[in-house]
This record gives structure tokens, sequence and C-alpha cells, in this order.
């Protein structure tokens, strides 16, 4: 109650002095009294004493968790493999969409993918470079090789390791040096910032500059992963609107596909669609999904317009989609090894290498972004959706268990979606139920 008070006073926007340094159980005491939370929310935001403490060594502050759906996709044939991906996500439809773009395709090959070695650049911004020291910084070649050779000796025993640099005047004239680094299978954050900064000296007396920082970039933009697949038009029959021809619902996935080549504001939601699987898999895996969607939404715009990051085309009776992005998806370090639910998400994967999962997680976005840009110029999303939709009013309503299921079919079936009608409808079917 005491907290209470103090939240009260401080509009509940202010946690009191000292909160930081309580230990887990103290400050899980705080949040509790001052919110007076009821039950659900509670356990909602609680979970077994070891996983809070490993989370209590994850991030600071800590006071619980928060739980998310895990679910599967299967159907997948990636390069003549099947993969079952473990999918991390709050929307509902996701992952049963993912699935059925994957099955539509897996008859004709499957996806084929391609990724890019796993090369990251740090960053190190020198202010008051001279011309001079611009063309010196350019010969600085052997000595970063040799520092950075040095500094990151455990990536190259693995095969990584420094590879090149490049060095450009910002128009600021802050002079930009861009390290580029074979991170292998970490995200290698640490790593990269640490060889950034270690060289900081080194590219001062080079230049005769000052270092103002040193960090990696999230662009990625030499770490891409891409999927492709081709499929005869044919195999769109057996889900399309009455009256709809295979032919034309190619011809509308193509021209979905230009507006979101020539229309931001569309395009923005298309590459949004991609994302729910690629993010997903990020989260289930624990990768920096951050960092994946700002990469992402990046290079969507490189050529100065944000666009669509996949295509769709029709050649001859086939329907080819294909998609390139950055994916610094890494398969170990971090938060990947560390925490148990990010290690059985890689163990349903089949333990990929970082190159390996960037190529899933490609052809993940681009079955996501087929299955919504088929159903957008057939059906509509709001079909599957309202499925799930009844599940949660059922479940809101008081359903549990396999009444969740049945009355949600029975709401969907008279398009009463509202709660009061599903309590309603819940209490006759139970009555219906008992002798
Ligand atoms: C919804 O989460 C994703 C979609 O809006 C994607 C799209 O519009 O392409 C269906």
């Amino acid at each position: 109650m005491r907290y209470s008070r103090i939240m009260k006073e401080s509009g509940m926007g202010r946690l009191p002095a000292g909160f930081r340094k309580l230990d887990l159980h103290g400050r899980r005491e705080v949040i509790k009294s001052a919110f007076a939370f009821p039950d659900d929310e509670w356990a909602g935001i609680s979970c077994a004493q070891h996983m809070l403490e490993l989370l209590d060594v994850m991030v600071e502050c800590a006071v619980g968790c928060t739980p998310l759906p895990l679910g599967i996709a299967q159907g997948f044939l990636i390069d003549d493999k099947e993969v079952l991906i473990p999918m991390a996500v709050e929307e509902p439809s996701v992952i049963t969409a993912a699935s059925y773009a994957a099955h539509l395709v897996r008859e004709d090959g499957g996806f084929q993918t391609w990724a890019s070695e796993p090369l990251m650049v740090v960053q190190v911004f020198l202010e008051s470079v001279t011309q001079n020291g611009e063309k010196a910084l350019a010969n600085c070649g052997p000595e970063l090789r040799q520092a950075l050779d040095g500094s990151l000796i455990s990536l190259t025993q693995r095969g990584g390791g420094y590879r090149s640099f490049r060095v450009e005047r910002l128009p600021s004239g802050t002079v930009r040096v861009d390290l580029v680094i074979d991170v292998r299978d970490a995200l290698g954050a640490n790593r990269l910032n640490t060889a950034g900064e270690s060289v900081r000296p080194l590219l001062e007396r080079a230049s005769g500059g000052r270092s103002l920082m040193a960090i990696l970039t999230d662009a990625a933009s030499q770490r891409l992963a891409g999927a492709r697949f081709s499929i005869p038009i044919e195999r769109l029959a057996h889900g399309l609107p009455a009256g709809m021809s295979c032919r034309e619902a190619a011809r509308r996935i193509t021209a979905a596909s230009v507006i979101a080549q020539e229309d931001a504001s569309r395009a923005v939601t298309h590459n949004k669609g991609i994302m729910n699987g690629i993010s997903s898999l990020a989260l289930a895996t624990m990768n920096d999904t951050r960092a994946v969607e700002a990469a992402a939404h990046l290079w969507a715009a490189r050529d100065g317009q944000y666009r669509g990051l996949s295509r769709y085309s029709v050649d001859g009776t086939s329907l080819r989609g294909e998609i390139e992005l950055p994916l610094a998806l890494a398969s170990a370090g971090g938060s990947i090894e560390f925490h148990p639910a990010a290690r059985a998400s890689m163990r349903i994967l089949g333990s990929p290498n970082a190159q390996r999962l960037s190529r899933i997680g490609a052809a993940l976005g681009l079955a996501q972004n087929f299955a919504a840009v088929l159903a957008l110029v057939t059906f509509g999303i709001q079909k599957g959706h309202m499925k799930y939709h009844a599940a949660r009013v059922a479940y809101t309503a008081g359903a549990r268990g396999s009444e969740v299921r049945r009355l949600a079919e029975r709401l969907s079936t008279t398009g009463s979606l509202d709660v009061l009608s599903a309590r309603r409808a819940l209490k006759d079917m139970r009555g219906q139920q008992s002798p």
C-alpha cells in the first residue's frame, strides 16, 4: 500500500527512489502493490522462478516476462530440405498464412534461397580531417589489418574476421571509416563495437582528426538474403472466389506487386506483411528484431523511393515470386545461446548456421507476403482474420478448453462477434450439454 500511495502521488508514472537497486523479488513486490494487478494480469507477467532469474540477468529493472505465443509454421521446403519454422507473434492468422503459402509452393520445388557472407560494418566517425588526412587514411589498410587481426583473433580462427575498409566524407565534413568484418554465426555487436573503438587512436593518428564515435551500422547492406519460387498458376485453383480464373488471380498478384513498387504508402504495409514472418522468426530465436526491421526498411528505400521488398511476375503459365533484403540473423552468441526458449527454437529449426537461418528468414518473409497478397486480391484478409477474432471473443466470454473452438464456430456462423452475444451463446451451449 505504501507504494501505491507513492505511485498515486507521482501520477503512476514514477517508481520509488532506489527501485533500480532492489533485487528482483523487491522490484516485483513494489510493482505488485503499486498497481494492484488483478490475478490474471499478475499471472500474465509472471513465470517460473528460474526463468525470472534468467530474465533478470538479461535486462536491468526486470519485473517479469511477457509470454508471447510461439507457433510453428509447417510445410516449408527450402533448398530441398524440409524445415519447421518457430514463430513468436501476437497476431492471429500469421502462422497459418505462412504454412498455407509453404504448402502451395512445395509441390513445385519449394523455395530456392541464397545468402551472402555474413559481413557487417562498424563505422568510425572522424572530425576535423583535412584533405591530406583523408588521403593518409586511404593508406592505412595494412596497419588496420594488423590491429584488427590481433583483436579479432577468435573470429579469424573460425573463418571470419577483418576484411576491408573504405573512407567517405559526409556532407557535414565528417569522415566516416567503414570497417568490414565477417562475423560468421554471430550478430557480433559487441565484437564489432569493440573493434571499432580499438582502432580509434590509430585512425586519429593517421588522419590527424578526432574521433567522434564508433558504432556498427545495422544497415547490413552487405549481409543480404533472398528467396524465390515459381509455381504453375493452376496451383492457385483451389482457393479462388467463384468465377475467378487462376490467370486472373496471378494477374492481380502481379498488379499488387507493381503497386507496392510505385506507392510508398502501400509498400509499407506490403513490407509489414513480410516482416510478420521475418520478425516472428527473429523473435523466436531472440535475434535483434529492431535491427532486422530497420535494415529492411532502409533497403526498401535504397534508391530514394520506399518500395515493396518482394516482386511477382507471370512468365507464360508460371507465377514467380522473389525477395531480397538485408538479413542479419545470427545463430550463435547473445541471447540466442543464453535463453532456453531461443535454444528450443534453434533446435526446431534443425540448428542452422547464420547463413541458413537468414535463408530460412527470406523464404518465410516471401511466403508470408505471398499468402497476404493472394488473400488480399481474392477473398480479402478479413475472412481468415475473423475466425481467430471469434476465438478471442469466445475466450473473453468465458469459454475454455474445447468450448473455445465450438463457440467460435457458432459465433462465426451467426456473425455475432460481440462479447454479450458470445456469453449468451455460451450459456446456451452449456445448457444444451447438461443432462
Ligand atoms: C497484416 O498483418 C499484414 C497485411 O496487411 C500485409 C499486406 O497488406 O500485404 C495483410
